[in-house]
């Protein structure tokens, strides 16, 4: 390939999106493609700090603050990780992008999606992804598989976690072309061979 390919992985906590991004990549390595898995927040290096802060930090975090940390980590994994892997041709699969913050810190927080979108294009750069693959599922189901150990973001609530899962469904219906649903609660192996699905028919 000249240029590379984009795909994202979105979904709520606990929905299963990594185990499925690793299986892609096996897959894609497979068959013969070269592969790049990052992640948001925490891409290699500095984006590991950034996430500690976002995850770990437990004194008050203003939802700008909160916003723009995620934003700061975005910038660094896009000029670092993913460009660079895209002009050499390879696939990079990112887990979670742009659609996390418009869902969590938009419809999560309640923040202006507008202004969310405008930060997220400055952040990338105007890069989109080529493909995004949401992994849907109940907030019950999703908090179960969380348990009882939860980060600052799995801790924000029942309502919370409403709201991103109908950011999400919503971002779908508004980029039909992009953004493909997947069932969370399938299998695995059901699970995997949609995935690999959608990535065919989209090349
Ligand atoms: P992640 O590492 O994907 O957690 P998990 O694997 O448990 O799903 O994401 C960390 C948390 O950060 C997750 O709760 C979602 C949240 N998040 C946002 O709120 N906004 C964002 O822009 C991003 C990228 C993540």
């Amino acid at each position: 390939m000249d240029k590379g390919l984009f795909i994202t992985f979105e979904g709520a906590d606990g929905c299963g999106k990594t185990t499925q991004m690793n299986l892609l990549a096996e897959y894609l390595k497979k068959e013969g493609y070269e592969v790049v898995i990052t992640r948001e927040p925490g891409a290699k290096g500095l984006g590991e700090k950034v996430r500690d802060i976002l995850l770990n930090y437990n004194g008050p975090v203003s939802d700008r603050c909160e916003s723009f940390l995620f934003l700061a980590d975005r910038a660094q994994n896009i000029d670092v990780i993913v460009t660079p892997a895209i002009n050499d041709g390879k696939i990079v699969l990112c887990d979670r992008h742009i659609d996390s913050t418009v869902a969590y810190q938009g419809y999560g927080r309640g923040l202006d999606i507008e202004r969310i979108n405008m930060l997220n294009n400055i952040a990338t750069n105007g890069i989109k992804p080529d493909l995004t693959i949401v992994f849907d599922i109940d907030v019950k189901t999703s908090m179960q598989r969380v348990g009882k150990e939860k980060d600052r973001m799995e801790s924000a609530g029942i309502e919370f976690h409403n709201r991103v899962r109908t950011g999400y469904l919503e971002l779908a219906k508004h980029f039909p072309e992009r953004i493909k649903v997947v069932d969370a609660t399938d299998s695995i192996e059901n699970i995997n061979k949609k995935v690999i699905e959608i990535f065919k028919s989209h090349n």
